[in-house]
């Protein structure tokens, strides 16, 4: 007999949920994860703590910039960098030991260590002090991703760091150089502009967020330079060096950049090496990645990935989804993602967020599609926030109205998009979302009245 039904090696939000999952399905469950703290990338060194720090960057530059608009004086506003510091570890620490709340209210068992597979269904854990191992009838890979870096581009762990070091600059950078335009650049690169930093984003592409709508990204990077982030775009990097407190950033064919820290945020790759997926013979693909079917199950029975270990988004709640599914699949026989509505959000000031499909995809694609357009300007909950930039743009199929992709740039975007993701999982027309409640004053109304919009009858505007 294994010793358990689940083995799950590694504690992010897919190998996390994915325990308390089988668990209420009456599965008994071992989690191998080998950082002391449970949550993974996401909770410690990700969406959890550039999130706080977000929030607490935000605050301040509300303080120092914004308040007095509202009639509120306050004295001269100062940065206590180490207690902004200390709120985001005592955040993330909630979280985490929230974490191993749940897995005791579950009965989830806890194993420290790194997870390596020797023999089918048997994990070895290599913990600091002592190895052991475990069997199960089913093992759930789900070791997430890490940060990659260039060629030339040789990350020491300090000055030349990725998100990891971006999260705990001991003092605030004179000139921060950050590589990469996506997520993770623009979000940490705006916490930091905002703490005072001078911060330049270089870009390989001639645009950023690839992948997000084309006019919402280039209406970000407009709101992005007005508040003082500086863009090089359609450059490529091709080195960094450090000498002393001084970062070098060369691009190919540009002048190259001086300053005293480095972000690489160029991406991330699937965490798959020494596994031990070459010894029980789980393929990978060539950039690393556990090819899975519907039911992500790998090519050895009994064995699954879910997260940013198989292709797809690298996203916490695409992992989070993956897991129940694989879990259920495994009890009930059936479970099922829809990745035809993940929602996409970046964290920024006013945040990014969209689902489905974009213009430029439609346009490529060949689908005939009407778009209503309603801007945060003419929304009466946006005016007195004073938070009037940006706008909802929706997209639906000409023929039969249905929802083919909704995008948001503006005040709480990654909130209001919930709405617009229940929707398309429902396969709602423009008209639908039109004709529902929506409570006034609030954000939310901008949905309305973009759905109104896509058949010309926009009431305000
Ligand atoms: P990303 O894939 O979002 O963006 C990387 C950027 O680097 C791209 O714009 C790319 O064109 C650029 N780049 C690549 N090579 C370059 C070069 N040689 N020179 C200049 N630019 C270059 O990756 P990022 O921001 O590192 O995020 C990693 C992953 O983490 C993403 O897949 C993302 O989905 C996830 N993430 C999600 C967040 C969210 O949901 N809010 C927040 C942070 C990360």
């Amino acid at each position: 007999m294994p010793d358990y039904d689940l083995i799950v090696i590694g504690a992010g939000p897919g190998g996390y949920v994915a325990a308390i999952r089988g668990a209420q399905l009456g599965l008994s469950v071992a989690v191998v994860e080998q950082e002391k703290a449970l949550g993974g990338t996401c909770l410690r060194v990700g969406c959890i703590p550039s999130k706080a720090l977000l929030e607490s960057s935000e605050q301040y530059e509300q303080a120092r910039t914004r308040l007095a608009e509202h009639g509120v004086i306050v004295g001269e506003v100062a940065l206590d960098l180490g207690a902004l510091l200390q709120r985001k570890t005592k955040t993330v620490s909630i979280l985490t030991k929230g974490i191993e709340g749940l897995f005791k209210k579950h009965g989830v068992t806890r194993l420290t260590g790194r997870g390596v597979l020797t023999a089918p269904g048997t994990v070895e854990v290599r913990g600091e002090r002592e190895t052991s191992s475990v069997t199960a009838s089913h093992v759930l890979l789900a070791t997430g991703s890490v940060p990659v870096s260039l060629p030339g581009v040789a990350l020491d762990g300090d000055r030349i760091g990725t998100s990891t070091e971006a999260l705990a600059y001991p003092t605030v950078p004179k000139h921060l150089i950050v590589i990469g335009a996506g997520y993770i650049g623009l979000e940490l690169g705006s916490v930091w502009r905002r703490l005072g930093a001078r911060v330049t984003v270089v870009e390989y592409l001639d645009r950023i967020l690839p992948g997000t709508d084309g006019e919402l990204a280039a209406d970000a990077l407009k709101l992005f330079r007005k508040q003082g982030l500086e863009f090089r775009l359609g450059a490529k990097v091709s080195g960094a060096s450090v000498e002393g407190e001084s970062c070098t950033v060369t691009t190919a064919g540009g002048e190259p950049l001086t300053g005293d820290r480095v972000l690489v945020a160029v991406g991330r790759r699937a965490n798959t090496g020494d596994l031990g997926l070459e010894t029980v013979g789980i393929t990978v693909d060539e950039r690393g990645r556990i090819p899975v079917d519907a039911h992500f199950r790998t090519n050895l029975p009994g064995h699954y990935a879910i997260g940013d270990v198989i292709p797809g988004p690298l996203l916490a709640h695409v992992a989070e989804e993956e897991g129940i599914a694989c879990v259920e699949a495994i009890v009930t026989g059936y479970g099922h993602v829809n990745y035809a509505t993940v929602p996409g959000v970046c964290y920024t000031h006013p945040e990014v967020a969209g689902v489905g499909q974009t213009e430029e995809q439609l346009t490529a694609a060949g689908t005939a599609y009407r778009r209503g357009v309603f801007p945060f300007l003419a929304n009466g909950r946006a005016r007195s926030l004073g938070e009037t930039d940006g706008k909802v743009k929706i997209l639906a199929d000409a023929a039969t109205d249905r929802l083919l992709g909704v995008h948001i740039l503006g005040p709480r975007a990654g909130d209001l998009i919930a709405e617009a993701v229940v929707a398309m999982e429902y396969g709602a027309t423009a008209e639908d979302l039109a004709r529902s409640f929506h409570a006034h004053p609030t954000l939310a109304e901008t949905l309305k009245e973009a759905a109104l919009a896509v058949d010309g009858r926009a009431i305000h505007m």
